[in-house]
């Protein structure tokens, strides 16, 4: 915001500027807008991945709640400082980001000069979008594509072939709210996890892992609808009285 409203003052005297008076007061707010809604949808749209495939895979809610609860304990609320020390949740969050592709392709972009990548050669004024699911898809770089498994990025750090992981996009125009996103995400995930149970509803049939992958793309990759059941966590149930199930529909 004092950048931007710094750069309306710097063009007090520019007509020609996008930040000129009524112009830019226009832009600055559109901008605001859509920071706000992006940031809603995408963070929301990213959270029902996870509790979709966290419900499908108990065993890795599992591992997840326990290191939750080895770092934070089930009374403190989480803070960020806390993820350094969560190296399963940290591969939890990106393999969620890789297998949901909620943004699977770039913005369209544009070479503003001839380039020669490889064997392509690449006009200026060529349209480029980035296929983002793609790479995170090809069983080439991630094998078993479709099955969801956090430990493809434990050793991530360490490995200096580890393969391409970009779902805020790279490059220049990569997504602006990626540290927002990151953070929101891990708060609200850890929070969720640390005092609840997701489990699949039994008398609601599995989704394939098709219809999990392929036949989602789109401009944003949205979960197909699910119902789940909520539960308390083992350690909150001694406390809060008898397991209390509800159903959650997503
Ligand atoms: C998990 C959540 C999110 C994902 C996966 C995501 C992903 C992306 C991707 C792939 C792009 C396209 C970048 C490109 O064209 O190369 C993008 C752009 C953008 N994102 Fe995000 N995003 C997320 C959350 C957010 C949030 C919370 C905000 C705002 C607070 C935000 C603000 C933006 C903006 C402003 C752009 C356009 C950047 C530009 O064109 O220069 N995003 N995002």
């Amino acid at each position: 915001m004092a950048a931007f409203l710094k750069e309306i003052q710097s063009a007090e005297m520019d007509p020609g500027s996008h930040f000129y008076k009524n112009k830019g007061d226009k832009h600055m707010r559109g901008m605001i807008l859509n920071l706000f809604v992006t940031a809603a949808e995408a963070v929301t749209n990213t959270l029902n991945w996870a509790l979709l495939y966290l419900s499908l895979y108990p065993e890795v809610q599992d591992k997840l709640g326990n290191e939750i609860l080895n770092v934070i304990g089930s009374d403190r609320s989480p803070s960020l400082g806390d993820l350094e020390k969560m190296p399963y949740t940290k591969s939890v969050m990106q393999e969620v980001l890789r297998i949901s592709s909620t943004s699977p392709f770039s913005n369209f972009q544009m070479t503003t000069e001839d380039v020669t990548f490889e064997t392509y050669f690449i006009p200026k004024g060529t349209t480029i979008i980035a296929n983002l699911y793609g790479i995170h898809h090809d069983p080439n770089l991630y094998p078993e594509p479709e099955i969801f498994n956090p430990d493809r990025f434990l050793d991530e750090t360490r490995s200096p072939n580890a393969p391409p992981f970009l779902p805020f996009s790279v490059g220049l125009r990569t997504c602006l709210g990626q540290t927002f996103a990151r953070n929101e995400f891990f708060l609200l995930l850890v929070s969720l996890c640390q005092k609840f149970q997701f489990s699949w509803d039994p008398n609601v049939e599995k989704p394939t892992m098709d219809g999990l992958t392929e036949k989602c793309v789109s401009i944003f990759r949205f979960t197909p609808e699910f119902r789940l059941l909520l539960g308390w966590r083992s350690e909150m149930r001694g406390r809060r009285g008898e397991e209390h199930k509800i159903i959650l529909p997503v």
